[in-house]
């Protein structure tokens, strides 16, 4: 790959420059380039030679700190088709799924690419990853993206244009892939391509936004009796302002994304000793919509007694307020 993410700069890099009032701009270096704002210009070749994490001034004399960006700067400002799993998503689904180097790995949609990016990053030069996507635009948006970030198109790499149903069968050889990841709306749908595609001991994850969505993928995968007991969980990751005494969490962050799912793929045939089978709730009827309600789900369901008390209290309290406002003789 001929990205290089340390040493001095040099034409064709990617920088971000963050200069006067904390604005952001990112460049690719180039010979002859110049970044112009009403500050004024810099040109490119100032920057060339210089080490990461410089900073340089402009025309004007404006500062500019200039870093090349890491992955998770490059995906969460590249175009994007379709929205983009987070770095704090993408993390835990290298570790989840236990992506190591060499790995063989599918994944599917491939969207805008910014699981891709870390994908390859996780199983390196000598792994291989298989991305399905069933919109060519998006597939188009996700292979620039790739190119952009790294600098050419990965060997490693294909993208398949099309279902992951229809094309996984052709693209792989049964039980030869080590990890699968589907971020997409109805996963449930590729779980019995994705079992005949794992190895043994192979780790699907499925990166879900909605609960519907994560218990009715779950349900699926446990009842094909080809996996272990699913494991579900979501990140919630919370920045805090660390300056002097003012030690706080931030008061914004980014509250949901999505759930994890995993779950590995059982040798053939085999039955773990603990697998409690239930009966499956795969789609929802009336009986199942009425174990969603509050009192089967754990909240106390107020008693009639206890709101005849409540309506009698707030009344009360009502005919207080009338009579605090001289207008006794209101109507209740
Ligand atoms: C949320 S996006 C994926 C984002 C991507 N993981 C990223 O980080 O940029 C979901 C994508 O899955 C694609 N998709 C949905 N079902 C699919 C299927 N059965 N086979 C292939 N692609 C599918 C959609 O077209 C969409 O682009």
């Amino acid at each position: 790959m001929t990205s290089r993410p340390s040493g001095p700069f040099r034409y064709g890099d990617r920088v971000q420059l963050t200069g006067p009032k904390n604005r952001l701009h990112t460049i690719t270096l180039r010979e002859g380039g110049e970044l112009h704002t009403h500050h004024g210009v810099l040109r490119h070749s100032v920057l060339v030679g210089q080490p990461d994490g410089s900073v340089v001034r402009n025309s004007g004399d404006h500062e500019y700190l200039a870093l090349r960006p890491l992955l998770r700067d490059f995906v969460m400002s590249m175009p994007r088709g379709a929205a983009i799993v987070y770095p704090k998503d993408a993390a835990q689904i290298l570790a989840q799924a236990d992506v190591f180097p060499g790995a063989t790995v599918v994944e599917a949609g491939v969207g805008s690419g910014a699981l891709s990016l870390w994908l390859l990053r996780g199983i390196g030069e000598q792994g291989r990853l298989v991305s399905f996507e069933r919109r060519e635009d998006f597939a188009d948006v996700a292979t620039a993206n790739v190119e952009t970030f790294l600098g050419e198109q990965p060997e490693n790499w294909r993208v398949v244009v099309g279902d992951l149903v229809e094309e996984l069968p052709g693209a792989v050889e049964p039980a030869t892939v080590d990890r699968v990841v589907l971020d997409m709306l109805a996963p449930w749908e590729c779980v019995d391509a994705v079992a005949e595609a794992l190895t043994p001991g192979g780790v699907v994850v499925c990166y879900v936004a909605t609960a519907t969505q994560l218990s009715r993928v779950a349900e699926y995968i446990r009842n094909t009796g080809l996996f272990t007991e699913p494991d579900a969980n979501e990140t919630m990751v919370r920045g805090w302002h660390v300056e002097g005494l003012a030690v706080r969490p931030d008061h914004r962050m980014v509250a949901h994304t999505g759930f994890l799912l995993s779950a590995r793929r059982l040798a053939p045939g085999a039955v773990p000793p603990d697998v409690k089978r239930r009966a499956s709730k795969t789609s929802y009827g009336d009986e199942d919509v009425e174990l969603w309600t509050p009192g089967a789900v754990g909240d106390r369901q107020i008693t009639d007694k206890n709101l005849r008390k409540r309506v009698r209290e707030a009344q009360r309290a009502a005919d207080g307020a009338r009579l605090a406002a001289g207008r006794a003789d209101d109507p209740v």
